[in-house]
């Protein structure tokens, strides 16, 4: 899942392809690199890690030329070196590439055997060398693109430029997106529309299968046997502006401080407040009609998923199916004809959570997103749109987007439980106003975060983490046990509280921190009673609740005090001092909060 980019420019392009992939380094951001075609030769540039090595590698010498393409590489095949940074190429010609060619070790076999000799580890190289042979025979660029596409399997965007053809560029796509911009004598390729904002709003989406065959001022695309076939022209509404930190130290304690307002901003777009009503945004789903819902998601966006189960279950008396995407998709699972799938993602690319759409609609399914991004590939595919409206969310580590997906499965839940009989007027009342209050109640958790920078100098010394919730609060501890994870590296799990003395139970010693997520439900007393055994065995309690730790019965090592809520918003309110309490330990440790290792804010490869 890497983010590439190509511009047929006026003059000379370097300078406009790290602007745009700049904007693309949300999907990976271990090298990058540019090449262009300068007087009928390619050149290149190349730089491990961030895009910031590639900007002074640019500066220290500058690549000209008003054709070229550019990458910013999340590593799945071959370590995150210069070497195997792209653009890869030949004499001939250089490719960048978005995606897993899966049957590269067949081709490579088959090119080394005819003689080729192979520079890096990475799946790509295959192409710039089947191209080059096709090339070798006379072939056209676009002959030759076409015969290798054939030979491709698996999973790709493809932006290619050739030697001697500075007015040439073709792009492929199978699987991750490609979007064609168009300029005035200018013509642009890129892996979203957010990439070619500064330069045009005109883009046109390419379908699976498609290729495209671009010169400055046409656009020729073709379909996977090379026919030519008709693909809208539409206006995005990307913004150009660049997001930026404001007056905060990273983007994930910015989106953190931003929930207070984009909650309400989403809740207003579903509820109304003075009414104390939902207002039925869904289209054409009717819950009285529906027996089953199936949800499906990776990540963070998997523990809204969970958290949804628990609302429409109770709520609505509505039975949900959650399955992690990436198992959805394979698991062969029968669907009720006329069901209904929520899938949820902030990016809406996810590679898994669209083969999972894709499977449920092959089934039957209705197809209703919860997502972030429009204009993304999951919202185009989907019968409806559920619009998060958290903003552009740039940290890797998912916050806003997570409080803004359950504020719209928290809106859907009344509505289902309306439409199914099971929401009466004044609980409907009371449930719309608890939910008006939820900023509120995060803004006062955000007022004081003196307790989480103490409490992170201990927890970073520490090398395993349980997290621990009951209930609908059962994925928060999921959720923050992924929260440290990811920014901090420190080994954290979430486990059911009552799951505990089924096995995990045996990890508790002095050494081991115990975050219970508590809230002054039903199920107080039972999470109590596990916090008791955790104590019996020496375990350092961290308890975060509405309610006096006291109440606890046990030795605790530190509070973390919410304030009081209704049960039905918990989870919105709860998942704030987890994002905190990774957040700062992360900082305390001096990690890259923002860009933690390994990761990449959109995962479009499976
Ligand atoms: O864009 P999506 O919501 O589909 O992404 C899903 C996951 O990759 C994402 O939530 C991931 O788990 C985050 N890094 C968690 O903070």
């Amino acid at each position: 899942m890497c983010g590439i980019v190509g511009i047929l420019g006026r003059d000379a392009v370097a300078a406009d392809i790290v602007d745009a992939l700049k904007r693309l380094e949300y999907r990976g951001y271990d090298s990058a690199g540019i090449a262009t075609v300068q007087d009928g030769h390619l050149d290149r540039r190349r730089a491990e890690g961030k895009l910031r090595n590639l900007e002074a590698l640019l500066n220290e010498a500058p690549l000209v030329g008003r054709t070229g393409i550019g990458h910013t590489r999340w590593a799945t095949h071959g370590p995150p070196t210069e070497r195997n940074a792209h653009p890869h190429m030949t004499d001939g010609v250089s490719v960048v590439h978005n995606g897993i060619i899966e049957n590269f070790r067949e081709l490579k076999d088959e090119l080394t055997a005819s003689g080729t000799t192979f520079s890096t580890d990475t799946d790509t190289e295959v192409v710039a060398h089947l191209i080059t042979r096709e090339r070798n025979t006379g072939a056209s660029p676009v002959d030759a693109v076409h015969a290798t596409l054939k030979r491709l399997e698996g999973a790709f965007a493809l932006a290619i430029v050739f030697a001697g053809e500075d007015n040439l560029m073709i792009g492929a796509r199978n699987g991750p997106p490609l979007a064609v911009g168009h300029g005035t004598g200018e013509m642009y390729l890129g892996s979203d529309a957010v990439a070619l904002a500064p330069f045009t709003d005109t883009i046109t989406y390419l379908d699976d299968g498609d290729w495209v065959i671009l010169t400055r001022d046409s656009m020729d695309v073709r379909d996977a046997e090379g026919n030519a076939v008709e693909r809208a022209v539409t206006k995005s509404v990307a913004s150009a502006l660049m997001v930026d930190k404001g007056n905060h130290r990273h983007f994930m304690i910015k989106e953190i401080y931003e929930q207070p307002e984009v909650i309400s901003h989403t809740l207003s777009h579903y509820l109304d407040f003075a009414k104390g009503e939902v207002r039925d945004l869904s289209g054409s789903i009717d819950f009285s009609k529906i027996s089953r819902v199936t949800i499906s998601a990776c990540g963070t966006a998997y523990y809204a998923g969970m958290i949804a189960k628990y609302w429409f279950e109770k709520y609505a008396r509505l039975p949900v199916d959650v399955d992690v995407a990436s198992e959805m998709r394979y698991r062969e699972a029968p669907m009720e004809d006329g069901g209904l799938t929520i899938v949820v993602s902030q990016s809406g690319e996810t590679a898994d959570t669209l083969a999972a759409l894709r499977y449920a609609k092959g089934e039957g399914q209705k197809i209703a997103s919860v997502v972030n991004v429009r204009e993304s590939t999951i919202a185009r595919e989907s019968d409806v749109i559920l619009p998060t409206l958290a903003g552009p969310e740039i940290g890797v580590a998912s916050t806003k987007a997570f409080t803004c997906q359950l504020s719209v499965l928290a809106a859907l839940t009344l509505l289902a439980g309306k439409q199914r009989g099971r929401i009466d007027a004044t609980q409907e009342r009371r449930l719309v106003e608890a939910l008006s209050e939820v900023p509120r109640h995060i803004t006062t958790i955000l007022k004081d975060e003196a307790p989480y920078e103490a409490l992170a100098q201990d927890l970073s010394r520490a090398r395993d983490v349980l997290y621990l919730g009951r209930g609908i609060n059962f994925p928060i501890a999921m959720e923050g046990a992924l929260k440290l994870k990811e920014i901090s590296y420190i080994h954290a799990e979430g486990y059911a509280a009552g799951e505990l003395k089924h096995g995990p139970i045996a990890l508790i010693d002095e050494n081991v921190p115990v975050i219970v997520v508590a809230p002054d439900d039903d199920l107080f007393d039972k999470t109590i009673s596990n916090v008791q055994e955790v104590a019996a065995r020496g375990g350092r309690i961290v308890f975060i609740s509405e309610t006096d730790a006291e109440r606890a019965g046990c030795p605790i090592a530190a509070s973390l005090p919410v304030p009081k809520c209704d049960s039905f918003v918990g989870p919105l309110i709860y998942t704030v001092p987890v994002q905190l309490l990774a957040y700062h330990t992360a900082v305390f440790m001096g990690t890259d909060v923002d860009q933690p290792r390994n990761l990449a804010k959109s995962v479009t490869v499976e």
